[in-house]
């Protein structure tokens, strides 16, 4: 099962992802956690000119394919072989980051997108995708305490930087991208504390498992 997180900046996709993987651990099920860009080590190349707030003159083109490389690396040196074993997949960002930055965000043609995502991944889709939703002004609040936190403000700041109108477009762009694929999508609300979120996400895969007749082990 390959299983994707999505959502702003400052939704909470790492901390819902590891506190889901620490309960389907708890379960009993084979779990490899990853993301994009970074999950390969061609991605941990790329990743910080991607993210870098001292990158200059990135054009969206090229940062795009740098966005493409490294997902055709990941999926596959990592992804397919993981499923292939019958691993549970845990990814923290996917193809839908690229339809809501590159398309809905930076404003490149959406088929276009579909096309070059299917290239890189041989057609791989999620099975199902978690989209952590909430606010911009609180998303980007919680992102820039984080980054000042961790220091990390300049070396993974470039997307923060943008403006609020280019956040808002990637926000209602991801929910667009739930409405067309709501058997796909679950809308998790990312304003809620870690724990409830955390609850939201159990009950997605949940749900996903019993349409699809099968039941989570207990
Ligand atoms: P990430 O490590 O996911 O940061 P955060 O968890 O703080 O959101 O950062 C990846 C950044 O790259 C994020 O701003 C979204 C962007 N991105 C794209 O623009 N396109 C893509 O295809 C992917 C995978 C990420």
């Amino acid at each position: 099962m390959f299983i994707t997180f999505e959502g702003i900046e400052g939704s909470g996709k790492s901390t819902a992802l590891t506190l889901l993987s620490q309960e389907l651990s708890r379960r009993g099920y084979d779990l490899v956690l990853t993301r994009e860009p970074g999950g390969c080590g061609l991605g941990r190349a790329i990743r910080p000119i991607l993210l870098d707030a001292r990158t200059r003159g990135l054009h969206s083109r090229a940062e795009l394919y740098l966005f493409l490389a490294d997902r055709a690396q990941h999926v596959g040196e990592i992804v397919r072989p993981a499923l292939e074993a019958g691993q549970i997949v845990l990814c923290d960002r996917y193809t839908d980051s690229t339809l809501a930055y590159q398309g809905y965000g930076r404003g490149l043609d959406p088929e276009k997108l579909r096309h070059i995502n299917r290239m890189a991944t041989g057609g791989l889709q999620p099975d199902l995708t978690l989209l952590l939703d909430l606010p911009v002004s609180l998303g980007l609040e919680r992102a820039g305490l984080r980054n000042q936190r961790e220091g990390t403000v300049l070396s993974e700041g470039r997307f923060d930087a943008e403006s609020l109108d280019f956040h808002e477009r990637v926000r209602q762009g991801y929910l667009q991208l739930a409405a067309e694929e709501p058997k796909r999508f679950a809308i998790i609300d990312a304003t809620q504390p870690p724990e409830d979120v955390e609850l939201q996400c159990l009950s997605a895969v949940e749900d996903f498992l019993a349409r699809n007749g099968c039941i989570l082990e207990p």
